[in-house]
C-alpha cells in the first residue's frame, strides 16, 4: 500500500483499508484526496485511520452495489482491540452511493450529519454505542455538536444543509455570497469555477467544467478525460497482459499501431521472435524495423519489458529513447527489463531513471558495450532488486572499438556515446543533453540553471545582456519586463480597467 498510494492525490478506482493493525505507520493516506470508485475500510484494528484530505467520493463503483463508504469489523471481539477514530475531516462529499457503518466501536462517528456528504444513496449507521470506551466530547465550537474527534480541527464542515437558499449545490458558509459554482463538488474557498475543491464532473487546467462535451465533431481543442482530468493527449494505453491485447503473446505487425502517440503503457512490452517475422500461426505478417519507432512517446510502462529479438539493423534500443519508467508491478518470473540475445553495440536508454519493481537481466548481448552493474543499482527502489550483467562485449572489446562515454559525462558512465546520453553531466543539462554552459548573459532564448539544469526564461522577460535574465522560470521571475508588470507577473498587455 505503500508504494501504491505514497504521495497519490486521485485514486482513480477503489481505495481499500482492510487489516491494519496497531504498529502500522498509516501516514502515507494523508496526500489521498478524491477517491473515483469506493472507500472501504474494514477488519482493521489500528486506533487511527488518517484520511483527513480525502475531499470527495466519486462512487463510480460502489461496494455491495450500494456503498460509496463502507466501514465495519474494524474490532476484534476477543483482544478487544480496534479502531477508534477515522479522520474523514474534509470528506464534505459522496456524489453517488451510500454510506454503511457497522461491528466498529468508533468514537465521534455518530455525531456526523451525514445527510450533507451524502447525494443519492442510503445511510446506514450503526454506532454500536462503545459502552468500554472513553471517548473524547466533540469541541463546542462544532456546529450542531457534529465531529470526526475531539479538538477544534476536527469539527465537520458541511457544505450543504446550511446554505442560503439561492445556493444551487454547495456553499463556503452561510451568506448568500458563499455559494459555490454550479460545477463544484466537496465545497469551495470562493464563488469560482476556478475555487472548487474538487469538480462534479471534468477538471481542465484547475477549471471545472461539465461533461457535455460528448459529440461527434472536429475539435481542434479536443481534450481526452482520464479519470476526471481533461489532458491533451491520451496518455495510458493498453500493454500486453491488458484489456484487448489481455491474452496476446507479444508485439506485433498488427498490434503495434495501437502504441500510437502513448506515454504510459498499463501492462506489458514483449518483443520476441513473432514480433519481427512472420508467424504462420497467427497469420501475423513480418514487421518493418521502423514501427518500433513508435514506442519514442512512451515515458512509463506499468508492468515489464522483454526484449529478445530485435532488428539487427538497429544498433541500439533507441525506440525506448524516452522511457523513464519500469514499473515492474506485474513480471515475468522475478525480472521487469530482460534485454537478451540481441546484437545491439548500445542501450541508448538515455531517459531511464528508474525500474520500480522486479530484477534486470542484460545478457548475452555479444557486442553490448556500456553495461555496468552500477548504472542498474542506482535505477532500484527496493535493496532485494539483482541485475545479470554477463556474456555481453568484453572491456578490452570496447576500449578497442573507441567506445568511451563523452567528456561531458560524471563519472557515473553513460549509456552510449555522445553527449545526450550520460547518466548524470559533469556541467549543466539542456534539453536533455549534456553542456558545459546554460545561455545565461548570451544566447536565444535566455535561460537561468536550476540544479544543474538550463531552464528557459519566461517569454515576457526582457533578454539582459551583461546580468542574468531571469532568476527561475515563470513571469514573475525576469529582472527585467519585455512589456508591462502587474503586480508581480511581467505581462504582454497592461490590464484595463472596466
Ligand atoms: C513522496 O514525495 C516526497 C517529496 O516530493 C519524496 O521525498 C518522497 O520520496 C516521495 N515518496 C515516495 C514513496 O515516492
Ligand atoms: C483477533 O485477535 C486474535 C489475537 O491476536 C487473532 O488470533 C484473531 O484472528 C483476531 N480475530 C479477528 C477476527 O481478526
Ligand atoms: C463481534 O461480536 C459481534 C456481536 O457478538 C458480532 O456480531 C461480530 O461479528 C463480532 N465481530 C468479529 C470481528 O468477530
Ligand atoms: C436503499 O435501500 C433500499 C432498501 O434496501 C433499496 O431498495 C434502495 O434501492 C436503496 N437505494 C439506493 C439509492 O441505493
Ligand atoms: C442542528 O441541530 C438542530 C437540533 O438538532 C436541528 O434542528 C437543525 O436542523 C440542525 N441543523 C442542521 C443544519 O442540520
Ligand atoms: C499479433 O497481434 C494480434 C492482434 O493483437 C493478435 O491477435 C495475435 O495473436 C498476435 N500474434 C502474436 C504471435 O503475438
Ligand atoms: C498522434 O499525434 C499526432 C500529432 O499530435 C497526430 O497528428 C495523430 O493524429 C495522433 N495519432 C493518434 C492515433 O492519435
Amino acid at each position: 500500500m505503500v508504494k501504491t498510494y505514497s504521495n497519490c492525490t486521485i485514486v482513480l478506482e477503489n481505495l481499500e483499508i482492510t487489516y491494519m493493525e496497531d504498529h502500522r505507520d498509516l501516514s502515507f493516506l494523508r496526500s489521498i484526496k478524491e477517491v473515483g470508485g469506493y472507500v472501504l475500510i474494514a477488519l482493521n484494528t489500528v486506533s487511527r485511520i488518517p484520511l483527513e484530505n480525502l475531499r470527495i467520493i466519486r462512487g463510480h463503483s460502489l461496494y455491495d452495489g450500494s456503498f460509496a463508504l463502507s466501514v465495519f469489523s474494524n474490532y476484534n471481539n476477543s483482544t478487544n482491540k480496534g479502531t477508534d477514530q477515522i479522520l474523514l475531516t474534509s470528506l464534505t462529499e459522496i456524489l453517488k452511493g451510500g454510506v454503511n457503518f457497522f461491528n466498529n466501536q468508533l468514537c465521534n462517528v455518530e455525531t456526523i450529519q451525514w445527510s450533507d456528504i451524502v447525494n443519492v444513496g442510503n445511510i446506514s449507521i450503526d454506532p454500536t454505542p462503545s459502552k468500554n470506551k472513553n471517548c473524547g466530547k466533540c469541541d463546542s465550537s462544532c456546529f450542531n455538536g457534529s465531529c470526526w474527534a475531539p479538538g477544534p480541527q476536527n469539527c465537520q464542515t458541511l457544505t450543504k444543509l446550511n446554505c442560503a437558499q439561492q445556493c444551487s449545490r454547495r456553499c463556503k458558509g452561510p451568506s448568500p455570497s458563499d455559494c459555490c459554482n454550479e460545477h463544484c463538488a466537496a465545497g469551495c474557498t470562493g464563488p469560482r469555477a476556478e475555487d472548487c475543491l474538487a469538480c462534479r464532473d471534468f477538471q481542465d487546467n484547475g477549471v471545472c467544467k461539465d461533461s457535455n462535451l460528448y459529440q461527434l465533431v472536429p475539435n481542434p481543442h479536443g481534450k481526452y478525460s482520464f479519470g476526471a482530468t481533461f489532458v491533451k493527449s491520451c496518455p495510458l494505453c493498453n500493454g500486453l497482459g491488458t484489456g484487448e491485447l489481455a491474452h496476446v503473446l507479444s508485439i506485433n505487425a498488427t498490434n503495434i499501431g495501437s502504441f500510437e502517440n502513448c506515454t504510459i503503457i498499463n501492462g506489458n512490452i514483449d518483443i520476441i521472435i513473432t514480433s519481427i517475422y512472420l508467424d504462420q500461426f497467427t497469420k501475423t505478417p513480418k514487421m518493418d524495423p521502423e514501427q518500433l519507432n513508435v514506442f519514442k512517446t512512451v515515458k512509463e510502462i506499468t508492468g515489464y519489458l522483454w526484449i529478445q529479438t530485435w532488428p539487427d539493423t538497429m544498433s541500439s534500443l533507441s525506440p525506448f529513447e524516452n522511457l523513464e519508467v519500469v514499473q515492474g508491478r506485474t513480471k515475468r518470473g522475478s525480472r521487469s527489463l530482460v534485454v537478451s540475445g540481441l546484437h545491439i553495440t548500445h542501450l541508448g536508454l538515455r531517459s531511464l531513471r528508474e525500474i520500480s519493481d522486479g530484477d534486470v537481466f542484460v545478457s548475452k548481448n555479444s557486442e553490448l558495450c556500456y553495461t555496468d552493474a552500477k548504472h542498474w543499482q542506482k535505477l532500484f527502489k527496493s535493496p532485494h532488486q539483482t541485475v545479470n550483467i554477463e556474456g555481453n562485449a568484453n572491456a578490452a572489446t570496447c576500449a578497442l572499438r573507441n567506445d568511451t562515454c563523452d567528456r561531458k559525462c560524471t563519472v557515473d558512465g553513460c549509456w552510449s556515446p555522445g553527449p545526450s546520453m550520460c547518466i548524470s553531466c559533469r556541467d549543466y543539462k539542456h534539453d536533455g543533453s549534456c553542456v558545459d554552459s546554460c545561455n545565461i548573459l548570451e544566447g536565444e532564448p535566455r535561460e537561468t540553471a536550476m540544479n544543474k539544469t538550463c531552464i528557459k526564461c519566461h517569454p515576457e522577460c526582457q533578454p539582459m545582456n551583461g546580468t542574468a535574465t531571469c532568476s527561475a522560470p515563470g513571469s514573475a521571475n525576469c529582472t527585467k519586463c519585455a512589456n508591462f508588470k502587474d503586480g508581480l507577473f511581467c505581462v504582454s498587455r497592461a490590464r484595463s480597467v472596466h
